[in-house]
């Protein structure tokens, strides 16, 4: 167990807090100190005030909701309910004092409960306890010896289109940099791709070791060793020969200056941490990796849009429904108190996974969209003005584009975009004369959805703050692929989905740093992000409540805590390295089949191919490869300007995760060859 929430203390205060009596001292302290009158703190538990609260709240405090939100009330203190006991925890205008929103109080109630319950149906031990008023919507109550973390602990592995592009365009009011807007219709440039020692990336038959082998014994999942953990000793690759399973990811010398840290007390992957990365066995772990699609073995080449999910997460979710189900925060009850737990142990684990310092950076939203979404609704709203500017890049995603867009339109901003060279490599001398005095935020990909460039995010992130503004990092393609460690990059905001770093769907993440989520008003109003409401006047949590209206998804954000788990695991780093050389083996195979021109040859790359095939509409290819069970996506991927930067309005893109081989690279490039040659026959026969 990993969890470091309050209920990790059986009794008593947390490690180096207060006993409750010095608490209520304290809070008694503070709230003498404030203008008004001071609650009574009759201990660690609870707030029996005297009300009603009287602080005078000027207009401007008392109101933090964005103009014309509803939640934009008249203003005053109090509960307007005389007698009303205070929420625990909170007081009115607690949240909008100009720091430390988690004040003396909450503390208390944070504190472990007191009274024992009933032994859980799951027959685990029940001897923990909470029933503490679950009105801190973080810690709604600690559960009972319920091992939030199962999940974690089952061992594991851990066509050419016809140029007929929309021109970014000089007359754009966006796009501020000379771009012509001319269609590309030459080839690109010659590729410098390194294909570093590719050789030694094998390719393996589709007759896999232990594929007959059933897949999900019917126990108790999380006692059932995973496929990737009891696959036999694997024998490392020697280069160009030998047997060719296994990568051999323990050769450091291959990867000079890439050991990882362990900076954040995560045992980090590293060359040494992990086994050799055993794909076979890493196959076994996703059940769905063996569905027949047209009578062939699937192969999943579209993981840009969805990544499949490890039985772990399968059976996180199950075990979540089946032991765990209650809504969150409210409830003063066990299966309450479980979900709470799980909810927020998924949250630390994606605290951890990113490298943020506290869980309250984690915010809990439906996914990348909806997290770009919030940030520009509630901080650029109050940030940015007419006149002022925003920064996006040429290879951003629509989500990454329209929200900036409508910013923009409502409060009289721009929007400039940092263009990128011919190979998709963003132009940082360009982004430096972008930047000046009304930059206020600069929102950039950490890898491009539909061209696969590695962005150097880190100096993006550094000249944007030497510019005075802030930086909004959209990890939606990198955490699958990479280590990300938000305080390194010391981005300003981080965002990314579950469902793309094998997780459910519905759940992803806004991280922003401490102080910014303090200042930001809230975005959606409603239930678990209020602390006190009254019909003149409400009063938000603290970050991350404050932005997490309503009933949230609650399974898959535990769901999403498993993947972190499983990927823990298997290790980020032995994970980026086997998707390196094998990015490297399907460039090389790929890019000389006749008419296929790659869309995006950076010279960092993660997971994506983008490529046309000349003489045919990317759906055709789709289509053909499909039939043979492989799925690609082709069409725009929801990032137009870009493919339109490069004469094209749409490609096919196989996406490679950790789960796929280079027989199934073999496997689509010898479709692509076919495709290639019967269309090269019928142009030689005109
Ligand atoms: N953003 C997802 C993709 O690139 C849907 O396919």
């Amino acid at each position: 167990m990993d969890s470091v929430l309050p209920h990790d203390v059986p009794t008593g205060p947390p490690a180096g807090l207060p006993d409750p009596a010095t608490l209520a001292s304290l809070a008694n302290a503070f709230f003498s100190a404030l203008p008004g009158n001071a609650p009574q703190v009759n201990g660690a538990l609870g707030v029996a005030a005297t009300l009603p609260f009287t602080a005078p709240v000027t207009s401007e405090i008392s109101n933090p909701a964005p103009a014309g939100s509803p939640l934009a009330g008249p203003g005053g203190a109090g509960t307007g309910v005389p007698g009303a006991a205070l929420p625990q925890g909170h007081v009115p205008g607690g949240n909008l004092l100009p720091s430390a929103p988690t004040h003396v109080l909450s503390l208390g109630n944070r504190a472990p409960a007191l009274a024992p319950h009933a032994t859980a149906q799951n027959g685990l031990p029940d001897s923990a306890v909470t029933v503490a008023p679950a009105l801190d919507p973080r810690f709604g109550g600690a559960a009972l010896g319920v091992p939030e973390e199962l999940g974690a602990q089952r061992p594991s592995a851990g066509g050419a289109a016809p140029a007929s592009p929309v021109s970014p365009g000089a007359a754009s009011p966006y796009y501020f940099l000379g771009e012509t807007g001319q269609a590309r219709t030459s080839s690109v440039t010659s590729p410098d791709i390194v294909v570093p020692g590719w050789h030694e990336v094998s390719a393996q038959s589709f007759g896999l070791p232990g594929v007959d082998e059933p897949l999900a014994e019917q126990r108790f999942p999380y006692d059932r060793p995973a496929a990737s953990q009891a696959a036999p000793n694997p024998t490392p690759v020697e280069p160009g020969g030998g047997s060719h399973y296994f990568l051999n990811l323990n050769d450091a010398s291959r990867y000079p200056g890439q050991t990882p840290e362990a900076k954040d007390g995560v045992p980090h992957a590293g060359p040494s941490a992990h086994p050799p990365f055993d794909v076979n066995a890493i196959r076994r772990d996703f059940p769905i990796l063996q569905e027949r699609v047209n009578g062939r073995q699937l192969v999943w080449f579209d993981n840009a849009a969805t990544t499949h999910k490890p039985q772990a997460v399968i059976d996180r979710l199950a075990y979540f429904y089946a032991h765990e189900n209650s809504n969150i925060h409210r409830a003063a009850h066990a299966l309450a108190g479980r979900a709470t737990d799980a909810y927020e142990a998924a949250r630390s684990k994606v605290q951890r996974f990113i490298g943020a310092s506290s869980p309250d950076e984690i915010i809990f939203v439906r996914g990348t969209t909806e997290a770009i979404n919030l940030i520009a609704k509630t901080w650029g709203v109050k940030h940015v003005g007419e006149g002022d500017e925003i920064i996006v890049s040429h290879l951003e995603h629509h989500a990454n584009i329209v929200p900036w867009q409508q910013l923009a339109a409502q409060t009289g901003a721009k929007l400039r975009v940092i263009p990128v060279d011919d190979n998709g490599q963003v132009l940082l001398d360009k982004y430096r004369r972008l930047l000046n005095d009304r930059t206020k935020i600069v929102s950039v990909t950490q890898v491009s959805n539909a061209l696969g460039t590695v962005v150097p995010v880190k100096e993006i992130v550094e000249l944007a703050h030497r510019a005075g503004a802030k930086a909004l990092v959209d990890g939606a393609q990198s955490v699958s692929h990479m280590r990300v460690d938000v305080q390194a990059l010391d981005a300003d905001f981080f965002v990314f989905s579950g469902h793309k770093v094998f997780g459910p769907t519905g759940i992803g993440v806004v991280y922003g740093k401490r102080a910014i989520l303090e200042d930001m008003p809230p975005w959606q109003g409603g239930g678990n992000m209020i602390a006190d409401v009254t019909f003149e006047r409400t009063v938000f949590q603290p970050p991350p409540s404050r932005f997490e209206a309503g009933t949230g998804n609650i399974a898959d954000a535990v769901g999403l805590g498993a993947a972190i788990d499983y990927v823990q695991r298997v290790g980020i780093e032995n994970i980026a390295r086997y998707e390196h050389d094998l990015l490297a083996y399907a460039t090389s195979v790929l890019q000389p089949v006749p008419g296929v021109r790659l869309i995006g040859t950076a010279r960092d790359k993660a997971s994506v191919l983008s490529f046309v095939l000349k003489g045919y509409e990317t759906e055709e290819v789709g289509q053909a490869l499909n039939e043979e069970g492989i799925a690609v996506r082709s069409g725009h991927h929801c990032a137009q300007p870009i493919l339109r930067r490069f004469g094209v309005e749409a490609t096919v893109r196989p996406s490679l995760a950790f789960y796929n081989t280079c027989d199934e690279v073999d496997a689509l490039v010898s479709v692509v060859r076919r495709l290639s040659s019967r269309r090269g026959l019928l142009i030689v026969n005109r």
